[in-house]
């Protein structure tokens, strides 16, 4: 019997197609992210996803097969900082929450800095149960850290 592609799926991200669209939707949502501002071109994304340093972790989240999101996690110290983005046709349907609460069963204590401008993020990791730690004028960090 041929295998059905689920759903929702989250897992590492592999290949040049989902390599490819991870770059379209980071450069779709640049002006979120609070480094890196400027687009990423084909060869940067995919030199990026080949030799992709040791601390860093991509995700993608699909639906029947289809990327519609990523997550990307970077390790420092005991602190994993997440960034996630999804497609926006494709908002609103709790995919950031999905993601997000992979990775929380995949670390102890992640970290996201976010624009104080970007409510749907701030909205989005206040309910998935990260604090605000630190406050300046251009963005928040929030931090959520393991019960168990
Ligand atoms: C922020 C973002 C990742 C949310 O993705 P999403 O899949 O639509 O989020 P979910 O459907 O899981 O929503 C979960 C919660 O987030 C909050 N939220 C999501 N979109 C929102 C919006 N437009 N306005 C206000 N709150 C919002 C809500 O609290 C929502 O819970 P609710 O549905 O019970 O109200 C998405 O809007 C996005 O890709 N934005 C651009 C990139 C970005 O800002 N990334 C974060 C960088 S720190």
């Amino acid at each position: 019997m041929a295998e059905s592609t689920p759903l929702r799926q989250i897992k590492p991200a592999k290949g040049i197609l989902e390599y490819l669209a991870i770059r379209k939707i980071r450069n779709d949502n640049r002006m979120f992210m609070t480094a890196d501002t400027k687009k990423i071109s084909v060869f940067h994304q995919l030199m990026f996803c080949w030799f992709m340093p040791k601390d860093f972790s991509l995700y993608v989240c699909t639906e029947y097969g289809k990327v519609v999101g990523y997550m990307l996690l970077r390790k420092k110290q005991d602190t994993y900082l997440i960034t996630e983005a999804v497609d926006r046709r494709y908002r609103g349907m709790g995919i950031a929450s999905d993601m997000i609460q992979f990775a929380q069963l995949l670390c102890k204590r992640l970290a996201a800095d976010i624009l104080n401008t970007n409510i749907a993020s701030i909205n989005l990791h206040e309910k998935m149960g990260f604090k605000l730690k630190i406050y300046t004028s251009y963005k928040k960090t929030y931090v959520w850290e393991s019960p168990l």
